[in-house]
């Protein structure tokens, strides 16, 4: 499963990314105002930091409008992967993109049908959001299973990009499943190396060290 980071702060995406722990990163304009940047200023900086996927998150409503967000968005680099919302507008703002060669992830999709229609209008990316059906006591990782089976079962080359990422659980949950991608906040990332028995046998060893006096450098 690869990683991507979801956030639009520029100091952890270079942290997780000189470590190699990301492919890409996602963007919205949520996290966009949380980095008080300007969009295509920060967008461009994460593009030049990163090799694999940038999405870049369109504004507009309507199609044509989000075309043309698009296709400027898609001038920053390469490597963007333009961003639009689960509506029917989105959908058809997606099928003219991709039929442009450029990368569309269809974002917000909170049902399997939807994901099915991101499917038949070319996406490169399809992404559940987890968390916020959680929140409605709804089971987000069903329907990454959902999409998962349905994807397979026609061989939609779209990627499942799990979204809305909550807990280092998520991502092992979702790899198991066999998400194409998840897409999670920094602190999640770095949650997946926490153990509470690495942490106290950890403590013991420096206990232990200590008191057999050794010493390597
Ligand atoms: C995905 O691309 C979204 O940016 C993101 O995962 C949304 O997460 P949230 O529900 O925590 O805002």
């Amino acid at each position: 499963m690869k990683f991507f980071v979801d956030t639009a702060d520029t100091d952890a995406i270079a942290e997780l990314n000189d470590l190699g722990m990301i492919d890409g990163v996602t963007t919205n304009p949520s996290l966009i105002l949380k980095s008080g940047r300007d969009i295509l200023e920060v967008t461009k900086e994460i593009c030049d930091m990163v090799s694999g996927p940038v999405s870049a998150e369109v504004i507009a409503l309507k199609a044509d409008d989000m075309i043309a967000e698009g296709r400027k968005l898609a001038e920053i680099a390469d490597n963007i992967a333009v961003k639009v919302p689960l509506t029917w507008d989105g959908l058809k703002a997606c099928k003219v993109l991709t039929d442009e060669g450029k990368m569309v992830n269809v974002t917000l999709c909170f049902s399997a049908n939807q994901a099915l229609l991101a499917a038949k209008a070319g996406a490169t990316f399809i992404s559940p959001f987890i968390g916020r059906l959680d929140d409605l006591n709804l089971d987000g990782l069903d329907l990454i299973s959902d999409i998962r089976e349905i994807y397979d079962n026609y061989g939609y080359e779209t990627n499942i990009l799990a979204a809305s990422i909550r807990s280092a659980n998520h991502m092992s949950e979702c790899a198991k499943i066999g998400a194409d991608v998840a897409t999670a906040p920094p602190n999640v990332i770095k949650a997946m190396a926490n153990h509470l028995l690495t942490d106290k046998g950890l403590d013991q060893f420096v206990k232990d060290a200590k008191e057999a006096g050794i010493k390597i450098v």
